[in-house]
């Protein structure tokens, strides 16, 4: 089996709720030296040879694993892997398939070190169990806790103590027992309510499948048949029902089908279902399978349900019993586990996969980290590689979700970074902020575009970027004083100016960087509201909130300008002589000397001010406000008065 698999952080491949009992999935966790792999080859290793004694007995050796239902167990496997390359994410993740004769096991295997948070995230996310190692001589280390914290936030509630190397801790039962209380103990403070310890010898074999002679004061079961017996609690089935949207499937005029798959309870036919968000209501006529028609879809299910009425539902919607319906709100709070290099940024506007669905989003809050060792808060601004903060997230439009405690499937999320594409984050929803409900967009009389319209032009963002003396705010200006004098309504917003103003409170951290633009961003959206031709002058550093006023500015004409001046020359200019003062080390985080400036990649224009004077420049970005047909001739129409009796 590849050892690089497409998996996805939260969303876990096919998990097998409620119809593969004899499946048992789980995730191994340990720091490097804990004997991890030489672990899991004992496994596959020893749970092969009772296979080949079996089959020997049976003299079958054409299976090799020689039970009917693995068929449909491989292809829950392949199912799942599919649904995660649709997301398109690609972690390390190994899946190593194997059997005994009383179950067939998943183990997902997490190699990484600098990713290791991310890959356990995705590993455990679809476990139903979890086997810590610790190495008998180090004893519970910080990785340890750690992996226990991750554990405890992707929802897992029972976990394997494996206290390995005893070979090595001279098969000592005080360090077992000490190793197995101290795990215990801090395992209950984070909610893992069940911790089953046993020792062993990956290595030698001691306790794997059979009691070992070395340890005879050990009374528990080896791991291997624990792992055949233990029984998961599997209450999906009695969860809530909860339908999952993946498409609507049209196959011919006569049917209109919603496949997508049941997460939660069960779905009959003739069930009442309410559809999130929009909280219509319809009735179940037919549960559709490839297999044929049935009355009654499980937890775990895929299938196509269709409804008594014509109503519109799409990808990420969500069906539930009207009385035990999920929330629908814009904001929720969230633990939330950082998974990339760049840091986390209140502030900046993510994608977000919540289920099925899409939207954007932004952590609007972080309230704390938390150190996985003491399980402090911790006063934080942001979140770096493998963090864990409790934060508010805003989405930018509202969606149906439950608390992961509830359900992990219709709580959990990833943050996904737009440029990139690259899973970023990966969250646990704990509860909903604000319903949606409780606050309106007012709908005005007067739209923009009759404000527009009045003025005689049509509303644009013209958003110059550069470095601190460029010859951004000289360029502005010109382009203003050039537009004013045509007659046009302009408004021309500088950076020096508004943090003088609305953005006072707000320094050069790459945190206050990203609040500054997106407020800029909004009040531009405001003024494009209002019918203005908006001046932006700002040196708009970070390439996502470049983006980010973009996607904000989705009524109006967006024209990114690059002033494009070498740092050198910026320098010697040095009209306000900060960047003397930045190289002296009176200024830290300067743009270009010790904080970074990421040039536009596909600008509208380009303003090589070398070469060109600030006039010249100017008339370049005038030509194109024209060209675009951006100043309209006086020819407007006054919308009709609603007032008018
Ligand atoms: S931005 O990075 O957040 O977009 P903004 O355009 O608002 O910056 O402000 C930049 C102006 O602030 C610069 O032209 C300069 O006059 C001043 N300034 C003061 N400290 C810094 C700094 N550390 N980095 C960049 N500009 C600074």
């Amino acid at each position: 089996m590849s050892d690089r698999m497409a998996a996805s952080s939260v969303v876990p491949p096919a998990a097998g709720d409620g119809r593969s009992k004899d499946l048992l999935r789980f995730i191994t966790c340990g720091s490097v030296d804990d004997g991890k792999s030489t672990l899991i080859g004992r496994l596959l290793y020893d749970s092969q040879l009772i296979l080949e004694d079996q089959m020997s007995a049976l003299e079958s050796a054409s299976r090799r694993f020689g039970t009917t239902g693995e068929e449909v167990d491989l292809a829950l496997l392949i199912d799942g892997l599919q649904a995660e390359r649709e997301q398109g994410i690609t972690i390390d993740v190994a899946y190593r398939f194997f059997a005994t004769d009383k179950r067939k096991f998943i183990v997902a295997d997490t190699p990484g070190h600098e990713q290791y948070t991310r890959n356990m995230a995705t590993g455990a996310s679809t476990a139903q169990i979890a086997l810590v190692l610790v190495d008998a001589r180090q004893g519970v280390l910080t990785q340890t806790r750690r992996h226990a914290y991750i554990l405890s936030l992707m929802g897992l509630r029972r976990v394997v103590l494996v206290v390995n190397k005893m070979d090595l801790a001279d098969w000592s039962q005080d360090r077992f027992d000490a190793i197995a209380e101290e795990f215990t103990a801090f395992a209950a403070s984070i909610g893992i309510d069940t911790v089953d310890a046993v020792p062993v010898s990956a290595l030698t074999g001691d306790n794997i499948t059979a009691p070992s002679d070395r340890m005879p004061w050990f009374t528990g079961t080896p791991l291997l048949p624990y792992l055949e017996e233990v029984t998961v609690a599997e209450d999906a089935a009695n969860a809530p029902a909860r339908f999952v949207v993946q498409w609507v499937n049209r196959p011919h005029l006569d049917l209109r089908g919603y496949s997508g798959m049941v997460h939660g309870g069960r779905i009959a036919v003739g069930d009442t279902l309410q559809v999130l968000p929009s909280g219509r209501q319809s009735t179940v006529t037919r549960i559709i399978t490839y297999g044929g028609d049935l009355d009654v879809a499980m937890a775990g299910q895929s299938v196509t349900l269709v409804l008594a009425d014509q109503i519109d539902i799409s990808r990420g919607d969500i069906l539930a019993s009207p009385d035990t319906a999920p929330a629908v709100a814009d904001q929720f709070a969230a633990h939330l586990l950082w998974m990339d290099d760049a840091r986390m940024l209140p502030g900046r506007s993510y994608a977000i996969q919540l289920g099925t669905a899409m939207a954007g989003a932004t952590v609007s809050r972080l309230k704390h980290a938390v150190d996985v060792n003491t399980l402090e808060h911790l006063a934080a601004s942001h979140l770096e590689l493998n963090e864990i903060g409790v934060c508010n997230i805003a989405l930018d439009r509202a969606l149906p979700f439950d608390p992961y405690k509830d359900n992990r499937h219709t709580g959990g999320f990833i943050l996904i970074d737009r440029l990139t594409n690259a899973t970023v984050g990966a969250g646990m929803i704990d509860f909903p902020l604000r319903r949606a409900g409780n606050l309106f967009w007012q709908p005005t009389t007067v739209e923009p575009a009759a404000r527009a319209n009045l003025k005689g032009q049509r509303p644009a963002v013209l958003w110059l970027t550069g470095l601190s003396g460029s010859g951004k705010s000289t360029i502005a200006n010109a382009i203003e004083h050039r537009l004013f004098a045509d007659g046009r309504h302009t408004f021309l917003m500088d950076g020096d100016n508004v943090r003088h103003g609305l953005n006072q409170d707000l320094g050069f951290t790459p945190e206050d960087r990203v609040e500054n633009i997106r407020r800029v961003a909004e009040v531009s959206r405001l003024m494009v509201d209002a019918g203005l031709i908006v001046i932006v002058s700002f040196i708009s550093p970070f390439r996502e909130e470049r983006l980010m006023a973009r996607r904000r500015i989705e009524t109006a004409d967006f024209i990114e300008i690059f002033v494009d001046t070498p740092l050198e020359v910026c320098e010697q200019r040095d009209p306000k002589g900060l960047y003397r003062r930045a190289r002296a080390g009176e200024i830290p985080g300067f743009t270009g000397i010790d904080s970074p400036y990421e040039p536009p990649e596909a600008p509208e224009i380009v303003l090589p001010t070398e070469a060109l004077d600030p006039g010249a420049a100017a008339g370049k970005v005038v030509d194109l406000v024209r060209e675009r047909g951006l100043i309209l001739s006086n020819g407007w129409t006054l919308p009709s008065d609603p007032f008018a009796l």
